[in-house]
């Protein structure tokens, strides 16, 4: 029989397939086991709610508050707005400061300005208000304007109310006088 090393190589050909496939079914269904095994984190429920320590993970998307992609979380509630008349600290010095009131209803459009109602000059101290500073008067080419420039017409394009909201995303910002106080030699 000439043929009979080819069988040979045929049945051990044959053998080694199958023990390959028995041991990929093995290992296959012990990593499926141990993945069922795994406790699902806390957050990836259905209707997981927004915590601040999700925000110290490592994530793709910080917006979606530690929500895996394929599940839907319910939004965090709406931040309330503070109206408290405290004055928050401006992190650098040309910053918009953020209003230290609500501004609900407040009307600003082509006919009237409610904010100006106290915030002009000429009205801050009867509201005991903070008049808007001068460059609030300049025009594109620095020219100071009797009344307020149409470029800072609409307030809150800059300025923000002040809310109880947390930051999405941590920030490593330091203002010039921290960064210049841990400068060596500095008193
Ligand atoms: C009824 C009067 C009144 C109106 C209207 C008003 N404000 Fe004020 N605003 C104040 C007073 C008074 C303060 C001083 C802090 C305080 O008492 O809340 C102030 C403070 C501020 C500050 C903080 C200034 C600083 O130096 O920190 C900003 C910014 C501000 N207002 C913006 C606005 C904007 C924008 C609007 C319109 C959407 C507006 N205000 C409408 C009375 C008013
Ligand atoms: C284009 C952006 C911008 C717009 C629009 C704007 N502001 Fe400001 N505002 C600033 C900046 C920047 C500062 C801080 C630096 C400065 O005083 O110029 C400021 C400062 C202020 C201050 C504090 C002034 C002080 O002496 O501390 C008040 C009050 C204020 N703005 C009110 C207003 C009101 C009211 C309006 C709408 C009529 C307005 N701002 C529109 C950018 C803006």
């Amino acid at each position: 029989m000439r043929s009979k090393p080819l069988l040979v190589a045929v049945g051990l050909t044959a053998v080694l397939m199958g023990l390959v496939f028995f041991a990929g079914w093995l290992f296959g269904s012990r990593s499926g086991e141990d993945a069922a095994a795994v406790p699902a984190p806390p957050r990836a429920s259905a209707g997981a709610q927004w915590h601040p320590d999700s925000l110290l993970e490592p994530q793709i998307d910080a917006i979606r508050r530690g929500v895996p992609v394929d599940q839907e979380g319910s939004p965090p509630p709406l931040a309330r707005v503070e109206n408290a008349d405290l004055k928050r600290v401006r992190a650098y010095p040309m910053q918009p400061p953020t209003i230290p009131h609500t501004i609900d209803g407040y009307q600003v459009d082509k006919n009237s300005n409610r904010c100006m109602l106290c915030h002009a000059r000429a009205n801050a101290a009867t509201f005991q208000a903070p008049p808007v500073s001068v460059t609030h008067y300049m025009d594109r080419d620095d020219q100071f304007l009797a009344t307020i420039s149409p470029r800072r017409y609409f307030c809150s394009q800059c300025h923000v109310v002040q809310t109880d909201a947390q930051p999405l995303v941590a920030s490593g910002f330091q203002d010039i006088d921290s960064l210049i106080s841990a400068q060596p030699g500095s008193e």
